[in-house]
């Protein structure tokens, strides 16, 4: 590796001798034969030669090409320009905020030690048994007992009309919807987007060169009639109808008809984004939009990644017959396929009980700790915060007063160590309501009550600082 490295930088230039393989064995202090591997490799990419009688030498044909390569190196390097594509998705990069592990992060998820031991257990037991077919290419779509266990579970608990075969197994939400994207979606064409909205599927569609147009969201859901106003060529509207992001809202019955009409009558497709419906804490199961569709215009997109763990990267879209070709196809061409171990391990996980038994268990401390964190913001802060508590989800919000700028407060609590999201940043075009969006999926009661109490300190001190 020193020879080469000393032939591409020029240090060693072509033509020159290298010592004999019994002088560098002695120099290094290595054994001969190892010298004479490294001169055959050497030999063999093509570094050096041999010359019968004289020795090894620095390969002659590289003349001219090592010293494009030294003088390349030796001016300064210059940023080169990139790709345009490149320059949006390292912006993008550089905007991913949040202080992972701290109070209030969203999306987080707790396991217990029952579901860490029975998935210890699964894991060894799946890698214990492993065969020949769990080693090589399968299915695009997912292993079917997965697709089994899944569309078991939607049909029971999310009223989705679904077959095994319609269920395909993807990373999680974050590649269903970039694959919808690719089956529905043209460059240049319309689509509606909640306002305030989830900010990675804006940011996909951007990617993807479409026009989302942002559809204000009200207490019953997205304006159904302001997006036919706004862009009646929409060809699809990505929606959270049953907890919307940011706000928590669920879609009401009327919505939910009036977007499935539109979508009738103009040919259009909905992909509904249940993520987190597994955690409903009170009030009536609300069932998925899908269940409601009788003419297959609704591709449904669940998560295991919030009812498990994100680390685990499996979800899955439920796609109308009809594109369930084009969906495999670019799920084929993205990357041809879910890793095998990890799909048995939850299907076994799935199919023994375990994950039903995991949602009660979790949901009912989610629930605690959705609790102790209204409690104490109302308790410590009441008439600063105004207090939205869901009946389902990982997170909540804290709505403040107008003056307040949520931005503001973001920063004060990120510097004492509280971790929380600016709602304000999750709106397009609608006017921004000033609020904090607080995770409390991810942290127990203990962390949650002194985080919360130093939170609304920090909010109480900013009210007071503008009111005088
Ligand atoms: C609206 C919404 N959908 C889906 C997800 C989950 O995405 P994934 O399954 O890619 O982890 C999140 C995570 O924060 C979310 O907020």
């Amino acid at each position: 590796m020193q020879v080469r490295a000393a032939v591409v930088s020029g240090a060693l230039a072509p033509g020159a001798k290298l010592p004999s393989s019994r002088a560098m064995a002695s120099g290094l202090g290595v054994a001969r034969g190892s010298v004479v591997d490294a001169y055959r490799q050497l030999l063999a990419e093509g570094y050096v030669e041999g010359r019968a009688g004289a020795g090894t030498f620095v390969s002659a044909d590289l003349r001219g090409l090592i010293c494009t390569v030294r003088r390349r190196a030796a001016r300064t390097v210059k940023p080169r320009p990139v790709p345009a594509p490149a320059r949006a998705l390292a912006e993008f990069e550089r905007s991913a905020p949040q202080m992972e592990g701290q109070p209030f992060t969203t999306g987080r998820t707790l396991i217990d030690a029952r579901t860490a031991e029975i998935w210890r257990k699964l894991m060894h037991r799946a890698a214990r048994s492993i065969g020949a077919s769990d080693l090589g290419y399968t299915e695009p779509g997912g292993l079917i007992e997965l697709r089994r266990s899944i569309c078991d579970y939607l049909r029971a608990a999310r009223a989705v009309r679904c077959d095994p075969q319609q269920i395909v197994v993807t990373a999680g939400t974050q590649q269903a919807v970039d694959i919808a994207i690719r089956v529905l979606l043209s460059p240049g064409d319309d689509v509606w987007v909640e306002d305030p909205g989830y900010p990675l599927t804006h940011a996909q569609l951007l990617l993807a060169k479409t026009r989302p147009h942002p559809i204000p969201v009200d207490p019953q859901g997205i304006v159904v009639e302001t997006g036919l106003r706004k862009a009646s060529r929409a060809r699809a509207v990505f929606v959270t109808p049953s907890h919307q992001f940011p706000t928590g809202v669920a879609l009401s019955m009327p919505r939910r008809l009036e977007l499935l009409a539109w979508a009738r009558a103009s040919g259009a497709f909905i992909v509904e984004d249940d993520y987190a419906s597994e955690f409903r804490y009170s009030g009536p199961a609300l069932e998925s939009l899908q269940g409601l569709d009788e003419d297959e215009r609704v591709i449904y997109v669940g998560t295991l990644n919030k009812s498990l763990f994100p680390g685990l990267r499996i979800g899955y879209a439920v796609v109308p017959h009809g594109l369930l070709p084009a969906f495999l196809g670019a799920r084929y061409l993205m990357d041809r396929q879910p890793p095998t171990l990890s799909q048995k391990v939850v299907a076994e996980f799935m199919q023994e009980g375990y994950f039903a038994a995991h949602i009660r268990r979790m949901r009912q401390m989610y629930r605690e700790q959705r609790d102790a964190l209204a409690a104490t913001l109302k308790r410590r802060a009441s008439g600063c915060l105004d207090v939205a508590v869901p009946d389902q989800g990982m997170h909540l919000i804290a709505y403040l007063d107008h003056h307040l700028s949520d931005i503001a407060t973001e920063t004060a609590a990120q510097r004492s160590g509280v971790s929380v999201r600016a709602i304000s940043r999750f709106y397009r075009s609608a006017v921004p309501r000033s609020g904090l969006m607080l995770g409390f999926s991810g942290f127990p009661r203990q962390l949650v009550i002194p985080a919360a109490a130093r939170l609304a300190s920090i909010v109480t001190g900013l009210q007071c600082s503008i009111q005088r």
